[in-house]
């Protein structure tokens, strides 16, 4: 059976011997740090991911703010509430809490943020830095992903990793993170020809499509690292990830559950970059 990598005691862990004591030391220089989300309409998943960030911030000792909109809001109203913030020095860290509605562009909205108040990582600029291998605000899934692969003691330099999705906030920035620690990276998306091909070598698999049983345990290479990162409910109303965990469980040496394995390392990893943001002014 796999040893389950939990996601919520290591972030817990982070917190408490690592973030708190950061908080303190720029408190102790008259510095506050402070997040601000921005909530558009009535999303319930972002609602749910929203409590989420509130409920870490507290525990690190940061402050965080919810600035909601009705999902009428204009365009205009968002792009100018983001200047307001990027010229508040007492906010560190901005996040746009995605979806939006249809008529709000997330790349207009995306562009305005500075990059140093984008704790998210989504603007081009921390996105360039993240390409580069450069210092900049890493995208929070992301981050957190490689932490839980560190900490579940599973090598990345020299590993075979396969990704399974390739959007913007996931596929895309962890393959390059994993890519730029020294695995051999490969991404599969719905035009892959044979997903089984890839995932029979596959040391390291991460997997962020949000397809319910996208995964089973005889795909799988046996004694690899595997990170379910899909969020999805069943019809009976259940937390369930991508991957079929029961048989995957079998096979993998090591598995992250859903829920507790990604989300709260997600959730962590916002709460860091807002400190760091706040150090860099500090
Ligand atoms: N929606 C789903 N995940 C995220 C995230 O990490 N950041 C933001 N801003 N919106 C999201």
């Amino acid at each position: 059976m796999a040893e389950i990598i939990s996601g919520r005691d290591i972030a817990a862990t982070i917190i408490e011997s690592d973030l708190i004591a950061r908080v303190e030391t720029l408190k102790a220089k008259g510095i506050l740090p402070k997040l601000v989300v921005i909530l558009v309409g009535e999303h319930p998943a972002s609602a749910s991911y929203v409590r989420q960030k509130e409920k870490f911030a507290e525990r690190a000792g940061i402050i965080s703010e919810v600035r909601r909109f009705e999902a009428s809001v204009s365009e205009d109203a968002i792009l100018n509430q983001i200047e307001t913030i990027n010229n508040d020095e007492t906010i560190h860290g901005v996040i746009v809490q995605l979806p939006l509605p249809d008529h709000i562009s997330v790349e207009k909205v995306l562009k305005k943020i500075r990059p140093e108040k984008d704790v998210d990582g989504f603007t081009a600029t921390n996105v360039g830095n993240l390409f580069l291998g450069e210092p900049g605000h890493q995208s929070c899934t992301p981050k957190g992903i490689i932490r839980l692969i560190d900490e579940s003691k599973t090598e990345i330099k020299g590993a075979n990793a396969v990704v399974l999705g390739r959007s913007n906030i996931v596929g895309k920035p962890v393959g390059l993170l994993l890519l730029n620690r020294g695995a051999t990276v490969t991404t599969c998306h719905r035009g892959t020809k044979d997903v089984d091909f890839f995932l029979k070598q596959a040391d390291i698999v991460v997997v962020a499509v949000g397809k319910i049983g996208l995964v089973k345990g005889e795909q799988l290479k046996p004694g690899c690292t595997v990170i379910d990162v899909g969020i999805n409910r069943t019809e009976e109303g259940k937390l369930v990830g991508d991957v079929d965990f029961e048989s995957a469980e079998k096979v993998a040496r090591k598995i992250t559950p859903v829920p507790g394995g990604v989300g709260p390392m997600t959730v962590v990893s916002l709460i860091e970059n807002t400190i760091e943001a706040a150090e860099a002014v500090s």
